[in-house]
C-alpha cells in the first residue's frame, strides 16, 4: 500500500485579508486530547539542561513559550540542512526556492501515525528531537502553538495563510485518533477518494484543491502517474503569502540592467530602486552583506544575503548554520542603505523523497520497513511515503501588483548622501522570507537567474 506526501508553497506579493485560527490557540497542553500512536523519548533530552553544545545562548523572545522557539529554531536548522542537500543536485546557475515550514508541517502530519525506526528517524532528520520536552507527542501541541504565532491575523496587507488536508482512500477506515489530532492541530480534515477505481481523477482533485488553495499559483502539483490504485493517503499542506513592502520601489526608478549570474554569464534584468532606513549588517569575516526588507504589518519581512563581489554564493551557502544567520539577524543596525534589486519570479518544484533519504529519512520511504500503524484501520503494515512533492512559487516586484512594467527612468545615484551604504543585488544571492519576532523561515531560496522574468 502506498501511501503519498504532498507539500506545496507559495508566494506572491499583494494585498488580503487573513482566515482567523481556531481555540486552539488558547489550549493548554492537558486540554488537549494529543496521545498519537507511538510516542519517541529521545534519552539525551532532559528538560533541565540546557544544550549548550549546539545551541547559541540567544534571548527567548517576548511572550514566546520557549518550546515554541526551540520547534522554530530546530524547522530553521532543517530548512538550511535540506537547502545544502538541494543544491548537490543543481548547478550554480539554477534557482531554488521551497518552503521549508510547509514541508516539515507535513511530516509532523505524518508522525502522528509513525512507530518505531520510522519516528524515530522523522524525529532526528527534522530535528524535533532537539525540543526539551521528553516526548514526541508534545511537538504537536507546539506546532499547533507555532501555527497561531505565525498565521494570527496581525495586519490587513499582510496574508499568510496555510491549508492541511488528508485525501484518503474511502474503502479504507482511518484511525479517529488520528483523524482527530490531524484536524485539532493542523486543521486537516479527511476527505474520500476512489483512489482504487479512480486514480488518475483523484490525482486532478488533489490538484485542484491545491490550486484553489494557492489562488492559481500553484497547479499541477502532483505529477501525471504519481498516484496509482494502491495509494491509500495523501497529505497537503500549502502555504500562501502575500505582502506589500513597507518600503515600495517606485515604478519610475525601475531600470535595466544586468544580472551577473557567473563570471561568464550576463543577463538582462529590470533592477527597482529604493533609498531608504533598513536594517543592514557588513561582515566582512563571512565575506557578506545582509538587508532586511520588511512587510507592511505583521511581523514578516525578506532577507537577503549577498556574497562580497568576488566570493562564490556557494562558498557563503555551504557554510551557513542557522546560529551563523541568526548571528546576522542580531547584529544588524539599522542603516540608510541605497538598494538594488531586480524583480523577478521564480518556480521551483522537485520530489523531496531522494533528498530526505540522504538526510537520513530512509524507513518512511520504504515498503519493507516503513512503520505507520497509526493511520489505517486494520492495516499494520505495507503502508510507506511513496514519494513526497514541493512546490513553490515566488514572484518580487515593486509593490505586487503584476501590472505591465514601467521602463526605465533612471534615478540611480541621484542622491548625494555620501553616508548610505549601497545593497546592489546584480548577482546570486540568497534569500529567506521569515516571521521576525520569532525567526520562523517560512520561505528559503536561492536567486541565481531572475532573468528569465520580470
Ligand atoms: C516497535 O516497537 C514496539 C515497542 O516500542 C515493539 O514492541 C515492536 O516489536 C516494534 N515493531 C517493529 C516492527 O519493530
Ligand atoms: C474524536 O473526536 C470525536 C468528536 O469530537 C470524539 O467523539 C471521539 O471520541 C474522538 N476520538 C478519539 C479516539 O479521540
Ligand atoms: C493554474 O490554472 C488556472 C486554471 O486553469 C489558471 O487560471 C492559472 O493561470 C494557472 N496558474 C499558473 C501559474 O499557471
Amino acid at each position: 500500500m502506498k501511501l503519498l506526501a504532498f507539500l506545496g508553497a507559495l508566494w506572491i506579493f499583494f494585498i488580503c485579508s487573513v482566515h482567523a485560527t481556531s481555540d486552539i490557540c488558547s489550549a493548554k497542553p492537558k486540554d488537549l486530547p494529543l496521545q498519537p500512536t507511538c510516542v519517541y523519548r529521545n534519552p539525551n533530552v532532559h528538560d533541565d539542561v540546557a544544550s549548550q553544545t549546539e545551541q547559541p545562548p540567544e534571548k527567548i523572545p517576548e511572550s514566546t513559550n520557549p518550546r515554541v522557539w526551540e520547534l522554530s529554531n530546530a524547522n530553521g536548522r532543517f530548512a538550511l540542512s535540506l537547502f545544502k542537500q538541494l543544491s548537490k543536485g543543481k548547478s550554480d546557475e539554477e534557482n531554488i526556492f521551497m518552503s521549508p515550514l510547509s514541508i516539515s508541517t507535513a511530516f509532523a502530519m505524518t508522525k502522528l501515525g509513525a512507530c518505531n525506526t520510522t519516528l524515530e528517524q522523522i524525529m532526528k532528520v527534522f530535528e524535533f528531537d532537539t525540543i526539551k520536552e521528553k516526548t514526541s507527542d508534545q511537538v504537536h501541541f507546539f506546532f499547533a502553538k507555532l501555527n497561531c504565532r505565525l498565521y494570527r491575523k496581525k495586519h490587513n496587507t499582510v496574508e499568510l495563510v496555510s491549508a492541511n488536508r488528508l485525501f484518503g482512500e474511502k474503502s479504507l477506515t482511518f484511525r479517529e485518533n488520528f483523524q482527530n489530532i490531524s484536524e485539532l492541530v493542523y486543521g486537516a480534515k479527511l476527505m474520500p477518494l476512489n483512489f482504487k477505481e479512480k486514480p488518475e481523477l483523484s490525482r486532478q482533485t488533489i490538484n485542484e484543491w491545491i490550486s484553489e488553495k494557492t489562488k492559481g499559483k500553484i497547479n499541477n502539483t502532483l505529477p501525471q502517474g504519481s498516484i496509482d490504485s494502491t495509494a491509500v493517503l495523501v497529505l497537503v499542506n500549502t502555504i500562501y503569502f502575500k505582502g506589500q513592502w513597507k518600503n515600495k520601489f517606485d515604478k519610475d526608478d525601475v531600470v535595466s540592467s544586468q544580472f551577473h549570474v557567473s563570471e561568464s554569464h550576463k543577463c538582462p534584468v529590470h533592477m527597482m530602486y529604493k533609498e531608504a532606513k533598513y536594517m543592514y549588517g557588513k561582515f566582512p569575516e563571512d565575506k557578506v552583506k545582509v538587508l532586511e526588507l520588511p512587510y507592511n504589518g505583521g511581523g514578516i519581512s525578506m532577507v537577503l544575503v549577498l556574497p562580497n563581489k568576488d566570493t562564490k554564493l556557494s562558498e557563503v551557502a555551504t557554510s551557513l548554520t542557522l546560529k551563523k544567520l541568526t548571528g546576522w539577524l542580531t547584529t544588524m543596525a539599522e542603516t540608510t542603505v541605497a538598494v538594488q534589486i531586480p524583480r523577478f519570479r521564480i518556480e521551483d518544484s522537485f520530489s523531496l523523497k531522494e533528498k530526505l533519504q540522504a538526510m537520513g529519512l530512509e524507513d518512511l520511504f520504504s515498503a519493507e520497513h516503513a512503520r505507520l500503524p497509526g493511520m489505517v484501520e486494520d492495516i499494520n503494515d505495507g503502508i510507506y511515503i511513496s514519494d513526497a512533492y514541493h512546490k513553490a512559487f515566488l514572484e518580487v516586484n515593486e509593490e505586487g501588483s503584476e501590472a505591465a512594467a514601467a521602463t526605465a527612468v533612471v534615478a540611480l545615484g541621484r542622491s548625494l548622501n555620501l553616508n548610505r551604504e549601497n545593497f546592489i543585488a546584480n548577482r546570486p544571492f540568497l534569500l529567506f522570507i521569515r516571521e521576525s519576532s520569532i525567526n520562523t523561515l517560512i520561505f528559503a531560496g536561492r536567486v541565481s537567474n531572475p532573468c528569465k522574468s520580470g
